[in-house]
């Protein structure tokens, strides 16, 4: 059905302006600073966006909905977590294929895709995460890029055993993303300095939750950046760094974008708005905030806001990766180190970062734009389908209250998980329309629209 947003403030990465859009036939047609409805075709429905933004799609370029890892399954599927991405504004998801070492990276693409082509409420895409490097990777890898479309890999630094990759695979690995043209996103840590500090912690009865910080501190981010920067310099690859969550690891970037190095960098909503003190909650509650890298001390969210304001810091994802809290969390009772990893924000992060980060000034609206949707899509080949309000793009708008509070709890969340990170707390903005290629999907956080409406983007590569 034809669709006429009027009166709404339009705000893209570059602009802010009031004028009307009209959609048709799942893209954006007209904008016009007055489009005269009665011109329109007879079933066209009209929303009207008086004292409201409209924003384009936002795109989350790190979650995990299929994720087996640390001897579990992440609760949530292709619909939970869509819808829960969907209702909080974010239309389009980045996710990554985790095979395990032994699995082939074909197969694996196919198993994701099924998932999603069969329950995606959004459109979603892949990074293709590389765990295995012998020839017949190689091979598929390739297959996967030039005939699905998956234009960016993903490689582990860390979780040693299971998704880490090695510095030999790594360097032929970026050798030939850079022929491909496709951009390397990294996981910056150090497995073995990790492996180390958690078995002698342990060793002294240090247990908790909150021993998960100090056992991969600041330090050992930092060598993972400098470490993958290392690589991407003797390679020429393009990369980009997920969930930076310190300023060590910001300066290591910085100094790498100094030398010339193609590094980008992107941080979550987690670490810009959780800190250490939640993984340090007594009784076992800390688990709920064990992600890595860790929540870090607070100082670190003025770097991470700074660098987001100063174009340092290019994005902002989530890394939703939901576990829930009895029965999964609760496996790493005795031992940190087998508690899953993750915290859930999808449906949250657009919400916390016009809250935190707009509305006390850290960043503009613009600047929201910029990184929760517009660079996501520049960087990972979807520009301008994605990311821009602009002729010919796909209709995936976002009619935005700025005004309307609300608390996030487990009962307003689509997500599976059996518990909220931001429970109780007092949220400014909401989404109150959300368009998937130019169908109302999403209205006043509830889910309004078709399951399997989101489809595969096929991406072509363009990190020369
Ligand atoms: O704690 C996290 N981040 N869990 C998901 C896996 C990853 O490292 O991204
Ligand atoms: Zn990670
Ligand atoms: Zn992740």
């Amino acid at each position: 059905m034809p669709l006429l947003i009027k009166n709404g403030r339009i705000i893209t990465a570059t602009d802010d302006y009031h004028a009307d859009i009209f959609c048709q036939d799942e893209t954006i047609t007209k904008i016009e600073s007055s489009i005269d409805a009665s011109e329109l075709p007879s079933d066209t429905e009209v929303i009207d966006a008086s004292g409201k933004y409209v924003f384009p799609g936002f795109i989350d370029p790190h979650v995990h909905i299929h994720l087996p890892f640390m001897g579990s399954n992440a609760i949530d599927d292709h619909e939970s977590a869509s819808k829960a991405a969907l209702v909080g504004g974010t239309t389009t998801l980045i996710e990554m294929i985790c095979p395990g070492p032994d699995d082939e990276p074909l197969n694996a693409f196919h198993e994701w895709n099924t998932m999603a082509d069969k329950l995606s409420v959004v459109d979603y895409t892949f990074h293709m995460a590389v765990v295995r490097f012998d020839d017949l990777a190689r091979k598929q890898l390739t297959q996967i890029v030039n005939e699905h479309g998956i234009a960016s890999f993903k490689v582990f630094l860390a979780y040693k055993g299971a998704l880490n990759l090695n510095d030999g695979d790594l360097f032929d690995l970026l050798t030939m993303a850079k022929q491909l043209g496709v951009i390397t996103t990294a996981h910056c840590e150090n497995a073995d300095a990790i492996d180390a500090m958690q078995s002698k912690l342990i060793a002294e009865g240090k247990t908790g939750p909150e021993w998960h910080e100090p056992s991969r501190p600041v330090c050992v981010e930092a060598e993972g950046v400098s470490h993958l920067a290392t690589f991407a310099e003797l390679t020429g690859a393009h990369i980009y760094a997920v969930h930076t969550s310190c300023t060590a690891a910001v300066e290591a970037a910085v100094a790498a974008q100094l030398r010339g190095v193609n590094i980008w960098v992107e941080a979550v909503a987690p670490h810009l708005t959780l800190d250490e003190t939640y993984a340090q909650k007594p009784d076992f509650i800390g688990a709920k905030y064990v992600m890595s890298p860790p929540l870090r001390e607070k100082s670190n969210q003025a770097t991470l806001w700074n660098g987001l304001k100063s174009g340092v810091i290019s994005t902002i994802g989530t890394d939703h990766a939901p576990f829930n809290f009895n029965g999964q969390k609760d496996m790493g009772k005795d031992a940190f180190t087998k508690i899953p990893n993750g915290i859930p924000s999808v449906q949250e992060r657009i919400d916390l970062i016009h809250t935190f980060g707009v509305l006390t000034n850290k960043i503009d609206l613009n600047t929201m734009v910029s990184a929760c949707s517009t660079k996501a899509a520049q960087l990972f080949g979807l520009y301008p389908r994605k990311g821009a309000i602009s002729i010919g793009a796909d209709a995936d708008l976002v009619v935005y209250d700025p005004n309307c509070k609300h608390t996030p709890s487990v009962n307003s969340s689509y997500s599976q998980v059996d518990y909220n990170a931001f429970d109780g707390w007092e949220l400014t903005g909401r989404s109150s329309v959300v368009t998937v290629r130019g169908q109302i999907q999403a209205r006043d956080g509830e889910f309004v629209g078709t399951v399997g409406r989101g489809n595969l983007l096929k991406r072509k590569p363009t990190h020369f």
